[in-house]
């Protein structure tokens, strides 16, 4: 963990952006596998790490904005616990470590909790994405799953988003932390991958990277062959001579911070003439997304550019037609890249997704375009000094959607469909790097990954 004056600093602010009331934070608890006792490895609740520092499962915390007070709430391990867990620091140990004074037992929530709701009281909770932490509300409050959007407070949406958004330089170091794994995990793929292997080969070797330098997956591998399928999470499948891979990991350190990194390889070693052509574009996009990154520029001008990018790039190689603006306009780029360019990246790998995307990566003044590809953009808004973001261009041929598209004679004036025919064996290309923006401008983090076509074969051999 970070030493206690940054979790004090984080608290003292939310109480201060938090008008009255009581902020009731939940850490998670462990999620059974397939029986109580086997549990997937625990995970805590990012905003509950983020205030709290605490890493055990079953905690919750209360902040009382009007008293000025925070309790954390857990149990200690019993003698019989210890039998199974090996000794473990109480509750109110790791709370000292972390400048929390008051500690309580869970059985003491419920009681603050109704008190302060039949006195008229606010109490503000975050939305939840697991089953039982909404369970554990509803207990607590008496009420149904139905009721829960009622307590769910914007204001304490907005203060956690404002202050997670913008990382401080220990958080920049542990998210570099992260990169270095996953520079480790990028380039053990490029030397592995060889026709005659399966995926999971190359995908299990990368996992056992992030697990053996102290962390874990930030999120399930995407290593593909059918790189055209965004988030393909099969690994199932023999690679050969001639195929290209998407490799889209990350690693999270001990402490839950992430990286996500893509890059395509060439699974024999040397990308085709077609395949080279590709790469080359989405490359262009995804360095001029880049360059074009700084404080007070929306990321919804930089995707726009990107997709600008990628049509150009497509029509010199015949696939795209007509005025690249007009294509734009019409949204032909969304047949070759139906996603976002990128989002926020922190304790989480899509930074807060949890909390609602629109919070995190939109604002009053720019609202999410509903548009098919538009609309998976994660983020649109103002950049601002802090954030860190992900810039991931990639060029995809769907089948399904390229039939669709075709029958129903969507921007034929703009694609050439007899040549994107030609593609649709081609499978997909992504390039994704993790990026810091800075007073001046930006900052591409940890060591350079070989991205290059020259970079990305050399490191073949
Ligand atoms: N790793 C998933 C993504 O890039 O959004
Ligand atoms: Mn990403
Ligand atoms: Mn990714």
């Amino acid at each position: 963990m970070f030493a206690a004056g940054t979790y004090i600093k984080r608290r003292k602010r939310l109480q201060s952006d938090i008008q009255s009331g009581l902020i009731l934070l939940l850490g998670n608890d462990e999620s059974p596998m397939n029986y109580p006792d086997n549990a997937f490895s625990f995970r805590q609740d990012s905003t509950f790490a983020y205030f709290f520092g605490l890493y055990q499962p079953g905690l919750a915390a209360i902040i009382d904005v009007d008293e000025q007070r925070e309790c954390v709430f857990g149990e200690d391990v019993t003698v019989d616990e210890v039998i199974w867990t090996g000794p473990q620091p109480t509750v109110k140990d790791r709370c000292s470590a972390i400048g929390v004074r008051d500690t309580a037992s869970l059985d003491k929530l419920q009681p603050i909790l109704k008190g302060a709701l039949a006195k008229g009281r606010q109490v503000h909770i975050l939305p939840q994405y697991r089953g039982r932490s909404i369970l554990q509300i509803c207990e607590l409050f008496g009420i149904g799953p139905a009721e829960l959007g009622e307590y769910v407070s914007e204001e304490l949406i907005r203060a956690v988003v404002a202050q997670r958004s913008v990382k401080s330089d220990e958080e920049i170091r542990e998210i570099e932390a992260a990169l270095d794994i996953a520079y480790e995990m990028q380039t053990t793929a490029m030397r592995t991958a060889r026709p005659g292997l399966y995926e999971r080969e190359v995908a299990g070797a990368m996992e056992g990277i992030a697990i053996s330098r102290g962390g874990r997956l930030s999120f399930p591998t995407i290593f593909s062959i059918h790189g055209e399928t965004l988030h393909n999470h099969c690994h199932g499948n023999i690679m050969s001579e001639g195929d290209i891979a998407v490799n889209d990991c990350g690693a999270e350190t001990a402490l839950g911070y992430a990286s996500d990194i893509t890059r395509t390889i060439s699974v024999g070693g040397r990308f085709s003439q077609k395949q080279r052509e590709i790469y080359s574009v989405v490359l262009d996009a995804q360095q001029k997304a880049i360059e074009a990154i700084g404080p007070g520029i929306e990321f919804r001008s930089v995707h726009r550019l990107a997709a600008g990018v990628l049509l150009s790039g497509l029509k010199g190689l015949g696939l795209v037609k007509g005025d690249v603006d007009e294509a734009l306009e019409a949204g032909a780029h969304a047949l070759f890249f139906p996603c976002g360019l990128g989002h926020m990246m922190g304790l989480d790998v899509h930074d807060m997704e949890g909390l609602g995307e629109d919070y995190v990566g939109y604002s009053d003044t720019v609202l999410r375009n509903p548009a098919f590809g538009w609309r998976s953009l994660r983020l649109g808004k103002a950049l601002e000094p802090g954030y860190v973001i992900t810039v991931e261009p990639g060029i995809y041929f769907i089948g399904q959607l390229i039939d669709r598209w075709r029958s129903e004679k969507t921007c034929e004036s703009f694609i050439d469909y007899n040549t994107v025919e030609k593609y649709k064996d081609f499978g997909g290309i992504r390039i994704e790097d993790d990026i810091v923006v800075t007073e001046s401008g930006r900052r591409v983090l940890g060591r350079g990954i070989p991205k290059t076509i020259d970079e990305v074969e050399g490191a073949w051999s």
